[in-house]
């Protein structure tokens, strides 16, 4: 049975209830984070846990709990849940609202304790860190129709949502967005790296993406083995032009894309670049 935990208990997923009144089910009103862990071991989980802050900061909810807290709860709901979750690869999903009040009104109201729930779900196996057996993404371009504060891990998710489902429509695996510059942002759920003339590039943080934890992750490692990531902006026309293209998330860890809009990326082959790309990560993962 798997378990769940909401404001201040754990249960039953299945017996977890919140009031339509909810601010998370009203306005989308809320911060999530997903954190994953492999064998119960989380990996970037401090930086989950700051990027977890920073965008309750950033709405002016106050965060029920301090690192040590999550933590705990993180690893007490992994424990609630490992006969149910016998799979190696694990997430945590956790979500703050801002809580409930009987009156739909825009403004913030005062003094309501925020909403907080969290569940574990198995997760697809991570990428095989060999470039002849990895299974490559296949994705398409669209123009980027989300809001303005993509670097906030709102649970208002409706534009990546729709921008995710015509990649499904399509038959692909992800949809890479760019900006009216024609500037790449991310992908509707990861991060994306591109290798352009020998140079490994990503587009640099700013209001047009979420810092993702596993882009930080690899950009670390990869300076820990003497490989420097350009965080410049990227344009549309580079990136199908590139060697190679990555996109990368928590459950993603680092997903070699071999195919956008239909047309192959270089010789349409994964890349030695990302070889070495997961490898680091793969070093270095737990430590970062
Ligand atoms: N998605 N960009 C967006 C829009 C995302 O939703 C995600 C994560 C990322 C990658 O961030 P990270 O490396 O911290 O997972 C980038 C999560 C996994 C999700 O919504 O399920």
């Amino acid at each position: 049975m798997a378990v769940a935990f909401l404001n201040g208990e754990f249960l039953p997923l299945e017996k977890a209830r919140i009031s339509p009144m909810d601010r998370g089910f009203l306005f989308g009103d809320g911060i999530y984070e997903v954190v994953p862990t492999l064998a119960t071991r989380p990996v970037g989980l401090r930086g989950h846990l700051e990027r977890l802050d920073n965008g309750l900061c950033a709405l002016g909810i106050h965060n029920p709990k301090s690192a040590d807290q999550w933590e705990t709860l993180i690893a007490e709901l992994l424990r609630k849940n490992s006969e149910e979750l016998v799979s190696h690869s694990v997430g945590v999903y956790i979500q703050v609202s801002r809580g409930t009040v009987m009156q739909r009104a825009h403004g913030f109201p005062d003094n309501i304790p925020p909403t907080v729930f969290a569940f574990a779900f198995a997760t697809a196996a991570p990428p095989l860190p060999d470039r002849s057996k990895v299974t490559p993404f296949s994705v398409i371009t669209e123009q980027d129709r989300r809001w303005q504060r993509c670097n906030i891990k709102s649970t208002s998710l409706l534009g990546n949502v729709l921008h995710f489902q015509q990649s499904k429509i399509a038959g692909k695996q992800e949809v890479i967005l760019y900006n009216d510059k024609e500037q790449i942002t991310e992908a509707s759920a990861c991060n994306v790296f591109a290798v352009v003339q020998g140079h490994i590039v990503t587009p640099p943080l700013d209001h047009q993406i979420l810092p993702g934890i596993t882009r930080d992750i690899v950009i670390k490692s990869l300076s820990r083995d003497g490989i420097a990531v350009e965080e410049r902006p990227l344009t549309l026309a580079e990136l199908k032009g590139a060697d190679e293209v990555w996109l990368t998330s928590s459950s993603k860890e680092v997903a070699p894309v071999t195919y956008v809009d239909d047309k192959p990326i270089a010789n349409g082959e994964v890349g030695a670049v990302w070889q070495q790309a997961i490898e680091s990560f793969n070093r270095y993962k737990f430590d970062l």
